[in-house]
């Protein structure tokens, strides 16, 4: 099992390599990340490469037994290729390009980044193109991260401009599926159309989502271009590997294009970072370990796991005693099989002075140590079962087309994408039901239900799917807004697609702001409330579970499930609680006979390879199934 630690040698005096080493390996480690920010160590001039240093600290690491993962180098470059390709700096929204100082500041298309990308990459592959001791070759750090995604130089926008004719042939084509008749926007030529900066009001929705397109293809052909050169130089024991970043909802970038490219998905976890005063949800966690996990249907890495505290300028939470630990063993449970944590010692110089590693600036073993050494043991030990592959038989359905539509229009102040996600979600977690998190456009055919959470753009060959899905026995949830666009990100004139599927017609709908909360009854006369957002649904062939309760709309309603032959069609038409949730996903459960289990609050319970893995989320001791699992403690029994 893969175990290690990042490791930045060139952060501190040459002398200190042997002894961080061998610390490193007391540790419990066997593998070392390196590499990933250190261009100029390798080409402090344009042409001339030195892998001196690096071939020094693989000789030492090798000497004591560990491997490495070595990064290329190009998240950050040398301050020289800023001075004489000033071209290649990605320009912000007024024009600007981005000061030389921060790092992920190159533009994806600039034709000199590739090229110096090309060289750099290609010199450091045919110099370790023998060296047994490189395990995983990780292409750049966390593309599309910070920001980075976005760029509006130049030559962003005439490859735009080519881009969409390309994929539209003819203007008039582009004119008529965008609506450019709306707001007197037609364009001539593709040589009009302009990049979605700032304007007044807003830009049209179809260039938005366009926009998000290309600029998700620009980020995977720049990463296709590295990918190649590694897949050209690659032992055959050497996996290429990416290490993606949290928060990948909240960007233009479609990991799935990647992920088909990359013999391994990694990721880094950081379940809080920097201003956040709590950490992210136990619940909401398990759902991006999910995701990773769901974009090769595969278990994965983890090349930076969180250790202690982290903030470039503002620090927020510190995990509490044992926390961090726990954070890991729940991403092993959840389908994670080696592990790296970030990082060996925090650093002292530089913008990073206040991510903590597992060391300090004082260099001595500290709780941080002990919880990491204590890890490392106990997860080596059952090598076996984290190697094991997971079966979920729920699954969440994702689009980044729906995804960024929504970001184009998120229609209420309250709306957030990954929250409806984390929203249905937790209901499974709370049941402690395996759920994978997938594109839509994955086989989905073997689960016994799907989840869409608001997937406002539904096609027809999606429709027909689930249609076949249903027809099958399965059972098909919708989130509110579902079917009301088509890929152009825009509505149809015509019913909703999905009408009869799910035996309704929504006849209004109400945008609910920050704050605002609503009541909704079951025909039980069970009480809850919604949030966000609400669809007024009359019923055709649907039966109401829930209605609304407030005058005008208490006709409408809320929740509603369509029977269809053996299968189900529900639609959630309001942004429900998490209690709603958890019952709701109770039922669903039931009627499909998918085994829950049932934990205390905040016990999440992973089931797998005939043993269950118990995560105490709680800051407090818990009884469970006659074991005391105390705070923030694992216990796999
Ligand atoms: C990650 C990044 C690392 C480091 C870390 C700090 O997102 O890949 O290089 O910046 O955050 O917490």
């Amino acid at each position: 099992m893969i175990l290690g630690v990042d490791y930045y040698p060139e952060h501190w005096p040459v002398h200190m390599l042997e002894e961080d080493l061998d610390r490193i390996v007391k540790l419990g480690a066997n593998t070392i990340r390196i590499g990933e920010f250190a261009w100029h160590l390798m080409e402090k001039e344009e042409g001339t490469y030195t892998f001196d240093y690096f071939d020094h600290v693989i000789d030492e690491a090798k000497k004591r037994g560990l491997n490495v993962i070595f990064g290329t180098p190009t998240a950050t470059f040398p301050a020289w290729v800023a001075k004489n390709y000033p071209e290649v700096v990605a320009m912000n929204q007024s024009g600007v390009r981005h000061a030389f100082g921060g790092r992920r500041i190159y533009c994806y298309n600039a034709p000199e980044y590739k090229r110096l990308t090309r060289n750099i990459v290609t010199a450091l592959l045919a110099h370790y193109k023998d060296e047994a001791g490189i395990i995983a070759w990780q292409i750049d750090n966390e593309l599309g991260h910070e920001g980075s995604d976005q760029c509006y130089c130049p030559v962003c926008h005439r490859e735009f401009q080519a881009y969409l004719k390309s994929k539209y042939g003819q203007i008039g084509e582009l004119n008529q599926r965008y609506g450019t008749i709306f707001w007197g926007q037609t364009y001539n030529d593709f040589d009009e159309i302009p990049l979605p900066t700032e304007t007044i009001t807003t830009h049209n929705p179809s260039l938005l989502l366009d926009w998000a397109r290309f600029r998700s293809q620009s980020i995977n052909q720049y990463a296709t271009l590295q990918i190649d050169i590694v897949n050209h130089y690659k032992q055959p024991h050497q996996k290429v590997i990416h290490n993606l970043f949290g928060g990948f909802f909240d960007r233009a970038y479609d990991q799935n294009v990647l992920a088909e490219q990359l013999d391994v998905v990694a990721y880094d976890n950081y379940p809080v970072w920097g201003g956040l005063e709590k950490p992210l949800s136990p619940s909401h966690i398990a759902l991006t370990l999910d995701y990773i996990r769901g974009l090769k249907c595969e278990n994965f890495w983890i090349v930076e796991e969180l250790m202690g505290a982290q903030g470039h300028t503002v620090i927020g939470y510190l995990p509490r005693p044992n926390q961090a630990k726990l954070w890991s063993h729940q991403a092993m449970a959840r389908g994670c099989e080696a592990l790296l944590y970030f990082r060996w010692r925090g650093m002292t110089r530089g913008a990073e002075q206040f991510c903590q590693g597992i060391l300090d600036a004082d260099n001595l073993e500290n709780d941080k140590y002990r919880e990491v050494e204590s890890f490392f043991k106990e997860v080596a030990a059952e090598e076996s079962l984290y190697m094991t592959p997971i079966k979920a038989e729920v699954a969440l359905l994702y689009d980044y087309d729906n995804r960024w539509s929504w970001a184009a229009q998120p229609q209420s102040h309250a709306f957030d994408y990954t929250g409806e996600f984390v929203r249905l979600h937790a209901g499974f977690h709370r049941l402690n039901v395996m759920t994978d998190v997938i594109d839509q456009k994955k086989d989905f055919s073997h689960y016994k239900i799907v989840v869409l959470p608001v997937m406002q753009i539904v096609d027809e060959p999606l429709l027909d799917r689930l249609q076949a899905f249903v027809a099958a026995g399965g059972t098909v949830v919708f989130g509110f807004r579902s079917g009301i666009k088509n890929r152009d990100n825009n509505i149809r004139l015509s019913e909703n697609i999905l009408n009869d599927f799910c035996g309704l017609k929504v006849v209004s709908y109400e945008s609910l702001g920050i704050g605002q909360q609503i009541g909704i009854k079951g025909v039980g006369g069970d009480e809850a409330t919604a949030r966000v957002w609400r669809d007024l649904i009359r019923p055709l062939t649907a039966e109401t579970l829930y209605a609304y309760t407030d005058a005008f709309f208490d006709q409408y309603a809320a929740i509603t499930v369509n029977t269809v032959g053996t299968g189900k069609v529900y639609y959630v038409g309001a942004g429900i609680d998490e209690n709603l949730a958890v019952m709701l996903a109770r039922k669903w459960c039931e009627e499909k006979h998918i085994a829950q289990i049932a934990s205390p609050e905040g016990v999440e319970v992973v089931h797998r390879a005939g043993r269950k893995i118990i995560c105490n989320h709680n800051g407090h001791q818990v009884a469970y199934e006659g074991y005391t699992v105390e705070p923030y403690e694992t216990v796999i029994i």
